[in-house]
């Protein structure tokens, strides 16, 4: 059985046939092989039209002796140069029907664990505190917490920290609102947002207010103990919430997981020494700053990264300095990224080149800035509600289980009870599915009725299809696996070369941290299990037993790919709809 991408296994026999013919090494990689739809065509081989152009050589020709020296009888059907030296590969129908079936009882179908496991440090969700979570939040959520699973699943150490903005100067206008509330209880700011912007209203039209919330910064920043409990209580008052929602979308992250801006308070004045010591700061405006080369606005003028205002306080950049040192010097971490919305692209640019100029960052390190664009409403602005407010994500996941409710009222024949629970992974995997299926980089638009949908590219599809096989397979009463796959219908083959290709489809995930790659894997999927259901019965009685064994083997393993993609993505897969 081959383990990993069959792309990249083709790539070694091509690597192999080039040095044998011609003297040349190339990676796996370098042989530019790629999925093919062509009839007889599986993959392609385009490395002859390059390399051909480099030898000054006719590709052709390149091509031609690449697929003399190809030895790949066992993997391939045949090989065949095409055009003006594109190569096409077709897998042999015995190697297909092998591969399916050690891929039947193999629990990772067929994805080797990474040989190097690296310790990669996300930072995702990220909410602020006293703030509702909204549908913005619920990005980085959703797609932090997919990224998470799937670097996890290749085998990665995978450490998340949840970089709560709990700290700076809104504190202090929080903290003083909080007592002038008489400082009691969980009714004060039970609803976050509006206790935020009562807090901020105070904070606008008193001074006297004004005044007390400056002078509470202060007490908070200089460590002063019951200005320190009464932050603690509204620290904690919002994480109740936060677990609440990451309970409600099935999210991993816990208490243990937050490292919030103060967690790097005490490591801040070390950050300004050593940047000094290294003579990378400057004094703007009375401010410490470093100006990172290559940044400028578009006046030609350097951007500062703020390091130390002038009165003294630290930021948001600092603290992202801080935390990049962290989590390299202190953690290990041998990969940094940061799940955050798009606008903050630039400020991550200037955050990784101050830590590389610092030694924070090492070559051998890999920091990036996983962005994504908004969510819109369906006028194609920001999402807003209809009295112009932020969409509270609570509100937003309530309104998805009861739509699904819905949906599935009229379709399940599940008890109600079994219902509930049903209705549940159906509405929260359809707002999760939607926000991960699309290229994250770009805005997409929020729309229920979309989402929702049975068909098309949706996580309703995808558990239904899984529902139909597992009722399938419950129906034939018995688990099927261990059977020897037949593939003789041209929908069997199609299927059974979906199922070989769940591990290229990981790696294409992971290699870009784009979990729709995923999504559009076990879309496809589905689709080629509905194509092969369509023109291969299993249960009907006519269909000879051997063969319904082999149908029952490929159904089950194509349940255990959708499973496994959909888990990989944080959505459930439930057995009965
Ligand atoms: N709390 C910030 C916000 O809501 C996001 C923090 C992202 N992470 C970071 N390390 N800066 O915009």
């Amino acid at each position: 059985m081959v383990r990993g991408d069959v792309g990249i296994e083709l790539g070694r026999r091509v690597a192999a046939a080039l040095e044998a013919a011609l003297g040349i090494e190339l990676t796996p990689a370098e042989t530019l092989i790629r999925t093919s739809s062509r009839r007889g065509a599986d993959y392609q081989c385009n490395v002859a039209m390059s390399l051909g152009k480099k030898l000054g050589r006719a590709p052709r020709e390149v091509a031609e002796l690449i697929v003399k020296h190809l030895d790949s009888d066992d993997l391939l059907q045949g090989a065949e140069v095409a055009g003006a030296g594109f190569i096409n590969l077709e897998l042999s129908v015995a190697w297909l029907e092998g591969q399916v079936t050690s891929l039947t009882d193999d629990d990772r179908l067929g994805v080797a664990p990474v040989e190097v496991p690296r310790r990669i440090a996300i930072d995702y969700s990220s909410p602020n505190i006293a703030k509702e979570m909204h549908v913005g939040h619920i990005r980085s959520t959703v797609i932090g917490d997919s990224i998470a699973r799937l670097l996890r699943f290749e085998g990665h150490e995978v450490i998340p920290h949840n970089h709560l903005g709990d700290w700076g100067t809104p504190f202090g206008m929080l903290i003083e609102y909080f007592l002038a509330q008489g400082g009691g209880g969980e009714q004060t700011i039970s609803d976050l947002d509006r206790f935020y912007k009562r807090a901020r209203e105070r904070f606008d039209s008193d001074a006297d207010f004004a005044e007390l919330a400056r002078k509470r910064v202060v007490l908070l920043q200089g460590g002063d103990e019951e200005t320190l409990t009464l932050w603690r209580h509204l620290v904690d008052e919002s994480t109740r919430h936060f677990d609440k929602v990451y309970g409600l979308l099935g999210i991993g992250l816990t208490t243990d997981d937050i490292y919030g801006e103060s967690f790097y308070n005490p490591y801040l004045a070390q950050v300004v020494t050593e940047l000094e010591e290294k003579g990378l700061t400057e004094i703007s405006d009375g401010a410490v700053c470093v100006f990172p080369t290559g940044f400028t606005n578009r006046e030609g003028d350097r951007l500062p990264l703020i390091i130390r205002k002038r009165d003294g306080g630290y930021g948001y950049a600092i603290t992202d300095l801080a935390t990049a040192r962290y989590w390299t010097a202190e953690r290990g971490a041998t990969d940094l990224l940061y799940v955050v919305g798009l606008p903050q692209a630039q400020h991550f640019e200037m955050v990784f080149a101050v830590s590389r100029a610092a030694g924070w960052i090492t070559d051998a390190q890999h920091a990036e800035h996983i962005g994504f664009g908004t969510v819109l409403g369906e006028d194609g602005k920001a999402m807003k509600t209809r009295s112009g407010e932020t969409v509270k994500l609570a509100d937003l996941l309530a309104e998805a289980v009861e739509r699904a409710t819905a949906v599935m009222a009229e379709r399940s024949d599940l008890a109600p009870e079994a219902q509930a629970d049903v209705a549940r992974a159906v509405g929260i995997g359809a707002v999760k599915y939607a926000d991960l299926s699309g290229d994250r980089e770009r805005n997409y638009t929020f729309e229920w009725d979309r989402m929702l949908a049975t068909e098309g590219n949706t996580s309703v599809y995808l558990q239904y299809a899984n529902a139909r096989i597992r009722s399938i397979l419950r129906k034939a009463g018995r688990e099927a696996g261990g059977a020897p796959v037949k593939l003789d219908a041209p929908a069997e083959r199609e299927l059974a070369l979906k199922l070989v290709q769940f591990p290229a489809a990981l790696a294409s995930a992971t290699q870009t941290y784009s979990p729709h790659k995923m999504c559009t894997y076990l879309y496809e999927t589905a689709t080629a299990f509905s194509g092969f259901f369509e023109h291969c019965p299993i249960l009907r009685s006519e269909v000879p037993e051997d063969v319904r064994a082999s149908r029952l083997a490929l159904a089950s393993l194509t349940s255990d790919a959708l499973t496994l993609g959909m888990s990989l993505l944080g959505i459930e897969a439930p057995q009965q709809l």
